[in-house]
């Protein structure tokens, strides 16, 4: 584990995106969400990549955000999802700075995510199939990468915050 950045990853609905904003907070640090980098990158929202130009694309460009926190001086940084999907990224996330790996369970990410349209992987006619599928697949590459773990389920976005804190400060 090193210095760096604080990249909190995990499937979609974790709540990564709030909690990251909260822990800045704690630790006096910049908030960054890598898909709001992407869209503003790219002038366009994360379903409007997916659907003009791809997965593929959306990942290049999710490849190329994070390559480009390397500039930066540490941030608390929300990953997307399927951030952990290409070898790369991983090795960009490790080089980087420290992996918290908020865990979720299906369920809970479908309850907390409500409207799936504005997640293209999640969208189609079985939500909960999907969700269900992509997370067993993943869960064996956010382990690979993390270098922490905190559990999210039956916990507020502050008790969370809160576990990440105290969890990193632990470890560093
Ligand atoms: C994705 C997660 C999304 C977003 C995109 C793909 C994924 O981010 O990057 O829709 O592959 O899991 P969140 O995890 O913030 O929803």
């Amino acid at each position: 584990m090193s210095g760096g950045h604080l990249f909190l990853i995990g499937f979609m609905g974790a709540g990564k995106s709030t909690v990251a904003r909260l822990v800045a907070e704690r630790l006096g640090l910049v908030a960054v969400d890598l898909d709001e980098m992407i869209e503003q990158r790219a002038g366009r929202s994360v379903t409007e990549i997916f659907d003009r130009d791809g997965e593929d694309a959306f990942r290049d460009l999710e490849t190329e955000a994070l390559s480009a926190l390397s500039a930066l001086p540490p941030r608390v940084v929300a990953c997307g999802g399927g951030v952990v999907l290409r070898p790369e990224n991983r090795a960009l996330l490790k080089r980087l700075g420290t992996v918290v790996h908020l865990t979720v369970t299906a369920d809970v990410a479908l309850a907390r995510i409500g409207d799936v349209s504005t997640r293209p992987l999640l969208a189609g006619p079985s939500g909960t199939l999907a969700a269900t599928r992509l997370l067993e697949a993943r869960e064996r590459l956010y382990r690979s990468v993390a270098d922490l773990e905190v559990d999210t389920v039956g916990r507020s976005p502050d008790a969370v915050a809160d576990a990440v804190v105290e969890t990193v400060r632990g470890a560093r």
